[in-house]
């Protein structure tokens, strides 16, 4: 392995760490928390936002920060996984892209939704090609979905870590 590789390598895993253990420090589910913090605090996403819906928001740190930000307002968090509710918001465990949950999510929501999060992914096969398409199309689905339930001027954060 080249040197400059070993030292990439060194220096992502601590960083890592540390954001692990800082969102440990400070009682977030998961280190995602500092993603969605770092493009709030650049963009202000959630400036004026009332209503927010968190797709993919197991094991809950971006449905944590939706919280406080968000004062009384209303969140819905979804995912495919069962995971600890977070306090003042509403739960859903279902896969996003059943009409049924859109539904639901929908539903919930009499009036106008402000913003879609969505950090969702899928498991990884290990071959990139196919990840980044599979995770390319939920991100599609999550853009799609948010067209269709959000009014003019809303907005929408879909994080997808192979970038396209
Ligand atoms: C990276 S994790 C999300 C972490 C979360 N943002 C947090 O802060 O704790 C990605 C999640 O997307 C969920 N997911 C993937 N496909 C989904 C789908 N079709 N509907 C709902 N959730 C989905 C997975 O179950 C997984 O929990």
């Amino acid at each position: 392995m080249k040197k400059n590789k070993i030292s990439k390598d060194w220096i992502n895993k601590r960083r890592r760490d540390i954001y692990v253990r800082q969102s440990k420090i400070e009682g977030y589910k998961s280190r995602a928390i500092y993603k969605l913090k770092e493009i709030d605090e650049k963009f202000k996403i959630l400036k004026e936002v009332k209503s927010a819906v968190d797709l993919g928001a197991a094991p809950g740190s971006w449905s944590q920060y939706l919280v406080k930000k968000i004062r009384n307002g209303k969140i819905v968090s979804i995912d495919l996984l069962k995971f600890e509710p977070i306090k003042n918001t509403h739960q859903i465990i279902g896969d996003f892209t059943d009409e049924k949950y859109k539904k639901d999510i929908k539903n919930y929501f009499k009036d106008e939704i402000d913003i879609v999060v969505s950090d969702m992914a899928v498991n990884t096969t290990g071959n990139k090609n196919l990840d980044a398409i599979v995770t390319g199309e939920l991100c599609l689905e999550a853009m799609k979905f948010a067209l269709e339930i959000l009014k003019k001027k809303r907005k929408i954060c879909i994080k997808n870590i192979y970038g396209i």
